[in-house]
């Protein structure tokens, strides 16, 4: 157990899912196809021929779902809003059964004292404006303002604490330029247009929710900063490290606190930046909070052979979780720290931290799983950590409520606090959600 005598009294508690991860009823209430439907019903993309299809049925099991949250005691919960389902061209009119349903959603946590935390973009793009040219078009991102300004002003009423968009370096970087996700595109040019429209939507989109919300809202974007070390001190592993924490950090982080995209990675890229007049300021907007997702950190080598001329190594001894990353809580804290004192970020959340592990169900499907509650215990450690160093972390969501469908790798890998039971849709919670239950209350109860 952590020392949770860091943690402020009005500390947030939470766990967090994604709508395509969670909800199924794909065609339900006129919703229409994103990019990831499209991707899984690709032959060959996602193992064994995984679908969101269904997924964890959460859009059918409300209830369920809220009672879980109930069972674990936390104080706020992180989802996303499906856009193919508020706005199923994309672009045009909202589509009202769709904002209702996340009406029912953001009523029930209130009912039961739980803070919402909704992200406007976790990936799941309509596929309507992917055929008129996706993320590598700066329309999408006047129509992503478009969508946020919509759902802002539907439930701005009850909800303050607002995402924009949810790690846009895995859109850009592993949507267009490895190919591994949605929309499954390798080619640097579009993969760096989209970066840029990415971070273009998420400043229109903040302007928008701020003028649509009723009361004034909180909003910040969401990243994935992971450390990026060289392997040895050599001159050459040194140089590819510095350009590796520019493709993962340095890209997303400079525009938006006002530095511009980073000249040395401009340079590395080639690809002009399809920038307008006044676009540098819209994606620099003062954030209400900066919310990071941390899983590990990466270890860097020089690679000619490698497109970008470096390259992640294994660590010798590392300890590994089921998704072959690294664990390695001190990189939460020294994020953390950079974070504050490189960015000057004055409101962090931890949106996401978590593990994957090849848990094992047993009597009553309950799952012993001590690795996945000393990796919570650990990192939980870093951040307590991080906050005697001063950075001014406001929440911790656990990624994640349950287990889910985990993009291209399908349904093999389980994240979840709670496991669930694909064929009869039982969740139960797995040892270390008890041990996170227990560790909110405890918290609670020194206040
Ligand atoms: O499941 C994902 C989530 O959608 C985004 N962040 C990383 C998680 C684990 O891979």
């Amino acid at each position: 157990m952590p020392d949770l005598s860091a943690f402020p009294g009005d500390f947030v508690w939470g766990v967090a899912t994604s709508a395509y991860q969670i909800e199924g009823s794909v065609d339900a209430d006129g919703r229409l196809p994103s990019i990831w439907d499209t991707f899984c019903h690709t032959p060959g993309l996602v193992d064994g021929g995984d679908t969101g299809d269904v997924a964890c049925d959460s859009y059918r099991r409300l209830p369920q779902d809220l009672a879980l949250l109930g069972e674990l005691g936390v104080g706020a919960y992180r989802f996303s809003v499906a856009w193919p389902r508020v706005v199923p061209g994309g672009a045009g009119p909202a589509n009202q059964a769709g904002l209702d349903y996340y009406r029912r959603l953001v009523d029930g946590l209130l009912e039961a004292g739980i803070r919402p935390f909704p992200t406007l973009y976790h990936w799941d793009l309509p596929q309507a404006l992917q055929d008129r040219g996706g993320w590598p078009a700066r329309d999408t991102a006047l129509r992503f303002a478009d969508y946020a300004g919509i759902v802002a002003g539907a439930l701005g009423d009850r909800v303050t604490d607002w995402g924009t968009l949810n790690e846009p370096l895995c859109s850009a970087w592993l949507g267009h330029l490895n190919g591994i996700m949605a929309p499954g595109v390798a080619d640097p040019t579009q993969a760096i247009r989209a970066s840029y429209h990415l971070l273009l939507g998420h400043g229109l989109a903040a302007q928008a929710v701020r003028a649509a919300a009723p009361v004034p809202p909180s909003v910040g974007l969401v990243v994935n900063p992971s450390p990026c070390e060289p392997a040895s001190n050599r001159p050459e592993d040194v140089a590819a490290a510095r350009h590796a924490d520019g493709h993962a950090n340095r890209w997303w982080l400079d525009p938006v606190y006002g530095r511009g995209f980073p000249a040395d990675m401009r340079e590395l890229y080639g690809v002009d930046l399809p920038e307008h007049p006044g676009d540098a300021e819209t994606i620099a907007a003062p954030l209400d909070f900066l919310g990071v997702n941390y899983y590990c950190r990466a270890v860097i080598a020089a690679d000619p052979g490698e497109a970008l001329g470096f390259r992640q190594v294994p660590v010798d001894g590392a300890t590994t979780t089921a998704m072959g990353w690294e664990v390695h809580p001190r990189g939460l804290e020294d994020i953390l720290v950079r974070m504050t004192d490189d960015y000057g970020a004055d409101t962090l959340y931890i949106m996401e931290n978590g593990s994957a592990w090849p848990d094992e169900p047993g009597e009553d499907l309950i799952v012993d799983d001590p690795e996945r509650t000393a990796f919570l215990d650990d990192h939980l450690g870093a951040c307590a950590a991080a906050i005697r160093r001063g950075v001014p972390l406001r929440g911790y969501f656990a990624w994640s409520l349950m287990d889910n469908f985990e993009w291209a790798y399908g349904y093999r890998h389980r994240f979840g606090l709670a496991y669930v039971d694909y064929p009869t849709q039982r969740r139960v919670l797995k040892r270390s959600g008890r041990h996170y239950a227990r560790l909110i209350a405890d918290h609670r109860g020194a206040l």
